[in-house]
Parts: C-alpha cells; sequence; structure tokens
C-alpha cells in the first residue's frame, strides 16, 4: 500500500500494528508520550522483526521493509500531520483516549481517518473528541497483532459509510480481514469470548471439571473448529432442530442462561434446519454439501497435523486423560 499511516501510542499493540502496516508497504510514523520512548519502542520493533524473520514468521527481507518503513516521530502532531489513517493505541483509560484523539484530530488533515484500538470503551464516547467524528471509528486489532488475522471494526452512529469502508480496504491492504460490528458494550469479539470465559469458570467455581480439562475439552471438541468455521456455520451443520432439542434440555436446569434463542425457533418452526434442508442461518446450496463435508474434514485432518508437528502448548505438564 502506498499510505502514510501514523500509529499514537506504540506500546504492545501499537507496535505490532505498526509492524503490519508497515511490512504492507504504509510509511508508518510512530508516536508516543515522548520522542524517546517512539524510539526506543522503534528500535524494539526493528529487534523483534529480526527475531521474527529468523523463526520464520516474518518474510526474509522484513528487517529491510522495517527499516524504510516506519520511523519514530518527535510528538503526536507531527506524526499525524501528513497521515492518510491514525491508529490510536494509548492505554484503555477513557480521559487518556479522548485528550489523545482531541491531539490527533487537531492536528491531523480534516480528511484523515482515525481508528482507536480500544477493546472496551464505547467510540461513541470517545468521538466527542474528534474533530469531524465521521472520520473516526474502531479498528480493532488483537493480540498478537502481527499474527491474527482478524480487525473488528466498530463505527459509531456519526461514522460515515465512506470511513466504514476505508478502513475496510487498508485493513485488507494488509491481508487481514474485517467484520464489521455495532457500537456496544464489549463490541463482539469480547462479548463472545467473555460469555464463553463465564461458563468456563462457573464449571471449574461449580467443581465440574479443572481448568486443565476444560482447556482441553476445548482445544480439542468445538474449539477444533473454530478457525474454519463460526458458531452459525458449526450450527447449521449440526442442525437446527438438534440444537432446539439440545436447548429445551438445557433450560430445564438453566432457565435464565439457555433458553432457546427466538431466532433459533424461528428458523426451526419455518423448516430451515441447517445444510440437511438446504440452509439455516448460512446459505448452503444441497449441490455444494459434499465440497463443505470434504473441506471440513481435510481441515481437521491438517488442523490434527499441524497441532501434532508444533507439539503441546508448554503450559503445565501437558497431562491429559487420553
Ligand atoms: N494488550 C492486548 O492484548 C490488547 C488487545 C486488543 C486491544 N488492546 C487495546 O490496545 C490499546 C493499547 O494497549 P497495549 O496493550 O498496547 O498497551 P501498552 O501499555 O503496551 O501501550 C500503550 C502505549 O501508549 C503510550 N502512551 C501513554 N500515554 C500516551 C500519550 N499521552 N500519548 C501518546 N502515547 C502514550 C505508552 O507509552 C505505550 O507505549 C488499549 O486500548 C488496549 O485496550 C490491547
Amino acid at each position: 500500500m502506498s499510505r502514510s499511516v501514523a500509529i499514537v501510542g506504540s506500546g504492545y499493540m501499537g507496535g505490532g500494528i505498526a509492524q503490519v502496516l508497515a511490512l504492507a508497504g504504509a510509511d508508518v510514523a510512530l508516536a508516543d508520550a515522548s520522542p524517546h520512548i517512539a524510539r526506543e519502542n522503534y528500535e524494539r520493533l526493528l529487534r523483534e522483526g529480526a527475531d521474527f524473520v529468523r523463526d520464520g514468521l516474518f518474510p526474509d527481507d522484513a528487517v529491510e521493509t522495517l527499516t524504510r518503513n516506519l520511523h519514530a516521530a518527535e510528538s503526536i502532531e507531527e506524526a499525524v500531520a501528513n497521515a492518510d489513517f491514525i491508529e490510536e493505541a494509548v492505554p484503555e483509560i477513557p480521559d487518556l483516549k479522548r485528550s489523545v484523539l482531541e491531539r490527533i484530530s487537531a492536528a491531523a488533515r480534516p480528511d484523515a481517518l482515525i481508528g482507536s484500538n480500544t477493546s472496551t470503551i464505547s467510540i461513541g464516547q470517545l468521538a466527542v473528541a474528534v474533530q469531524n467524528p465521521e472520520r473516526f471509528l474502531g479498528v480493532h486489532f488483537s493480540n498478537p497483532a502481527p499474527f491474527i488475522p482478524g480487525v473488528e471494526l466498530i463505527p459509531h452512529a456519526g461514522t460515515a459509510a465512506a470511513s466504514v469502508q476505508l478502513a475496510r480496504e487498508i485493513v485488507a491492504e494488509t491481508g487481514k480481514q474485517t467484520a464489521t460490528v455495532k457500537d456496544v458494550t464489549g463490541f463482539v469479539l469480547n462479548r463472545l469470548q467473555y460469555a464463553l470465559f463465564h461458563e468456563a469458570a462457573q464449571v471449574v467455581e461449580d467443581g465440574i471439571a479443572s481448568a486443565e480439562d476444560v482447556d482441553t475439552l476445548v482445544r480439542t471438541t468445538f474449539g477444533f473448529r473454530l478457525p474454519f468455521f463460526g458458531p452459525f456455520a458449526i450450527a447449521d451443520m449440526a442442525g437446527l432442530d438438534v440444537y432446539a432439542f439440545c436447548y429445551g434440555t438445557l433450560q430445564e436446569e438453566f432457565p435464565e442462561r439457555f433458553s432457546t434463542p427466538p431466532i433459533l425457533q424461528q428458523m426451526v418452526d419455518s423448516g430451515r434446519l441447517g445444510t440437511k434442508s438446504g440452509g439455516g442461518f448460512l446459505d448452503v446450496p444441497a449441490e455444494r454439501i459434499p465440497e463443505l463435508v470434504a473441506y471440513r474434514n481435510k481441515a481437521y485432518v491438517l488442523m490434527q497435523r499441524l497441532i501434532e508437528d508444533l507439539g503441546p502448548a508448554p503450559l503445565g505438564e501437558n497431562r491429559s486423560d487420553a
């Protein structure tokens, strides 16, 4: 990409985002609380880049590309002055983010796109600090930014459609994928992640299974599918009528937490039962089902091989019941 980018807050996330954009060809200025910190982070990103090349995680010429495309700025104002896209990645403190966004939008070009990497703060509440807030939205990279391929885009009520489109294009140019969600507490990624954690914590608190066994089950059963299929594709493949039956049983014990979602019941009532009926939440034409099954089977076999190649994660004693 031939864009000019500024990253404000060049710490853990901002640094990773800067590497991603610089490797994609953008000219990236790093700004931080002081020029000294920006310079130190610049040097850290180059050292880290060399380690990633050594480990085969970055392309062979990554250090040259990073050296050419990254630079440390003297100030936020200098970094953003000529930027097409600015990503804010300062600590998760609302007042700090607002004051930094105020400085960014005062010094940036009026048409520059501004993103925030906030995990939890309402984008609408940050937008009040931004001049021309129609060019502002959440652009939420995940940790570790260089290696996680998805980015959550969160427009606030006043974000222009063209700004969302431009954010999609910029992220796509880095090879990552976007999903656009509404500006609600937790957005979508964290809402889902914490829903799973909440249930897992209850299982452990209630003495139903140990933390190790919960993690083993997640990794080796339904979590094993998740790199390929999200919850809707999985439900469609399982059969939505099957899901509705399971909810029937679960809600006897947990009527609040596991009441049948109305959207699921409506699908079942209208005869959309998932792949076996030509579609459910997602459309799967009958003639593509053999292709889907073949893809699924291949994906799981290759996934298992990858895990065996990598060996177990260095956690605890890597014990299992198997
Ligand atoms: N760490 C994660 O796993 C993760 C994941 C997703 C999103 N996020 C979000 O990303 C943002 C950054 O998190 P992080 O983990 O990179 O934090 P971090 O502490 O590693 O980095 C923050 C950087 O901001 C700089 N900074 C502080 N005050 C500043 C100022 N006034 N002006 C300019 N720079 C300033 C700090 O010096 C530091 O370099 C947060 O909003 C966080 O919620 C973090």
